[in-house]
C-alpha cells in the first residue's frame, strides 16, 4: 500500500467505501479508523524516523475534487497544532506521509523553541489527484475538512498555497490563519520568514568571529516567497555578492547571478560562498551534497533541510560547517501569523522581539540571541548545534498551555469516539 501512487490510493479508498480515515496514537499503539488500512498504522508504527509518536493523522478524499487532503497532528501540548498547508506532487503513499510526519514535528519544534503556545500540525494535499481545475473549492474543502477536525490543528499557508488559498479555506472555517489582511489576517508570512533568517545569519558570523554580512557572498537556493525578500535584506546588509538558482525561469531576480536548474540539482550549494541558504524543497543536506559543500555556513528557511536529521548533522559537523537548524531560523513565518486572532499593532513588538530590530536585541528567545546561545552550546559540550535546539525544543514542546493543557489530544479523543471517520 505505501507503494501505490496516490491516484490509485484514492481509488483503493473510493473502492472501499472510505472517505475519511485517521491514524491515531492511543499512547501504546498505533491505531486505523479501518482494518483495510491496517498496513498503515504498522508503517507508522515501526518507523524511527517521522512518526515520533504522532497524536493524529487524519485523511480524507474530498468529496467534490476528490483531491487527497490531510492533517498531520504531531504534539498539542503547547496548544492546537500549527503549521501551514502544503499542496504538492507525492510519488506514492509514502512520500506523501512522510512528508506531513515530518513537517508536523518540524513544526512542534519551531513553534516551541519559538516560545508560542502552539502544537505542531501540518496540512498536506497532493497534486495529481482528483479534479484540479477549481482551485478555490479545493481550498473550500479543505476548510470543510479543517472544521471538522474541532480545532486540533489550525491551519495555515505553506508551499504552494497562497494568501488567496487560505480565504478559501477562511470562508468554510475559523482555524486558519494567514487569511489576506482585508480580511483582518496577517497575509503573507514569508517576509517577516527572510528577516529571521538573514538573524540567523549574522548569529553564526558572530560566533565564527567573521564580522557582519557587509562584503561577504551568499548563495541562496530557491529564489520564491521567501528567496526573493531574502535577496533584498542582504543586500540592505551590503552583501557584496548574492547567487541564486531557482527551477522556474521566471524567477531572474536583478542583482543576483541566478542559475536555473534542473529540479534535484543542488549544485548551488557547492559555491565557494560565506554562507549558503537553502530555501528551497527540504531533505538537501545529504551525503551526497555535505561532501561538496564549501561555505562554512548554512542557514536557510527551507523546512527539513537535513535529509537524515541524525546522521546529516554530523556530517555537516565532521566537516567543519556551521548548520543553523531550520526550526531555529525560520520561525518568523508562524510567529507573524500563529497569534493573528489577537490583533495588530504596527510595528509590533511581538513579531520585533523576535528580531531584535527594535532597541537592540535584548530579548533572550530573539532569532539572533537564541541562536548564539545554541552555538555556543554547541561549542562547550561537543554536541551539534542541532541536537542542542532539538533538546530545548522537545523539552518546551512537552510543557503544557497554561489555560487548555492538552486539549488537542482531547479533541483527537472526541473524534474518534464520535466516528468522525463514519
Ligand atoms: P516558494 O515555493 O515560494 O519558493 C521556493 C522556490 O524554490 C520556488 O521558486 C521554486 O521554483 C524553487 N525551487 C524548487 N526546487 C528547487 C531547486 N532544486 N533548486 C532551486 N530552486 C528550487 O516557497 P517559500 O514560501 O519561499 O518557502 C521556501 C522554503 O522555506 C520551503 O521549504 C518552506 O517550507 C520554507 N518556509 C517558508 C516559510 C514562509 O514563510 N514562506 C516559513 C518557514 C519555512
Amino acid at each position: 500500500m505505501l507503494d501505490l501512487p496516490l491516484d490509485r490510493f484514492c481509488g483503493f479508498l473510493v473502492s472501499e467505501g472510505i472517505r475519511r480515515f485517521w491514524l491515531v496514537w492511543d499512547g501504546e499503539a498505533v491505531r486505523a479508523s479501518h482494518p483495510s488500512l491496517e498496513p498503515l498504522a504498522r508503517f507508522l508504527q515501526e518507523d524511527r524516523r517521522d512518526f515520533d509518536q504522532h497524536e493524529g493523522v487524519f485523511v480524507q478524499v474530498a468529496p467534490e475534487t476528490g483531491v487527497l487532503q490531510a492533517a498531520f497532528v504531531h504534539r498539542t501540548c503547547r496548544g492546537q497544532g500549527a503549521g501551514g498547508v502544503r499542496f504538492w506532487r507525492y510519488s506514492n503513499v509514502e512520500d506523501f506521509l512522510r512528508d506531513g510526519l515530518r513537517l508536523a514535528k518540524g513544526m512542534t519544534l519551531k513553534n516551541a523553541l519559538a516560545g508560542l503556545w502552539w502544537g505542531g500540525g501540518k496540512g498536506v494535499m497532493a497534486q495529481g489527484t482528483g479534479i484540479a481545475e477549481d482551485r478555490r473549492q479545493i481550498y473550500e474543502e479543505y476548510g470543510d475538512f479543517i472544521t471538522s477536525i474541532q480545532g486540533c490543528y489550525v491551519t495555515a499557508e505553506d508551499v504552494g498555497t497562497s494568501v488567496e488559498d487560505m480565504a478559501a479555506v477562511f470562508s468554510r472555517t475559523r482555524f486558519t490563519t494567514c487569511i489576506p489582511p482585508v480580511l483582518g489576517g496577517s497575509g503573507n508570512p514569508s517576509v517577516p520568514t527572510a528577516r529571521g533568517v538573514v538573524r540567523g545569519m549574522e548569529a553564526a558570523l558572530a560566533h565564527l568571529g567573521r564580522g557582519t554580512l557587509a562584503g561577504k557572498t551568499v548563495a541562496v537556493q530557491g529564489l520564491g516567497h521567501v528567496g526573493e525578500p531574502l535577496v533584498g535584506f542582504l543586500r540592505e546588509k551590503g552583501v557584496a555578492r548574492i547567487l541564486g538558482s531557482d527551477i522556474d525561469p521566471a524567477r531572474r531576480l536583478p542583482g543576483v547571478e541566478v542559475r536555473i536548474v534542473e529540479r534535484g540539482d543542488n549544485s548551488i550549494l557547492f559555491e565557494p560562498a560565506d554562507i549558503v541558504a537553502p530555501c528551497a524543497t527540504g531533505g538537501t543536506l545529504s551525503p551526497a551534497t555535505i561532501p561538496h559543500i564549501q561555505a562554512p555556513i548554512v542557514c536557510g528557511a527551507a523546512n527539513n533541510q537535513l535529509e537524515d536529521p541524525e546522521r546529516d548533522d554530523v556530517l555537516l559537523q565532521e566537516r567543519g560547517i556551521l548548520y543553523l537548524p531550520d526550526f531555529l531560523v525560520n520561525r518568523m513565518g508562524i510567529v507573524n501569523c500563529a497569534d493573528e486572532q489577537y490583533g495588530f499593532v504596527d510595528p509590533d513588538p511581538r513579531v520585533e522581539a523576535h528580531l531584535g530590530s527594535q532597541k537592540g536585541d535584548e530579548w533572550e528567545n530573539s532569532v539572533y540571541n537564541l541562536s548564539l546561545s545554541v552555538l555556543d552550546e554547541a561549542r562547550r559540550t561537543g554536541r551539534t548545534p542541532a541536537r542542542v535546539a532539538l533538546d530545548l525544543a522537545e523539552r518546551r514542546s512537552r510543557e503544557l498551555h497554561p489555560v487548555w493543557g492538552h486539549r488537542g489530544a482531547e479533541i483527537i479523543r472526541s473524534l474518534v469516539r464520535n466516528g468522525w471517520a463514519g
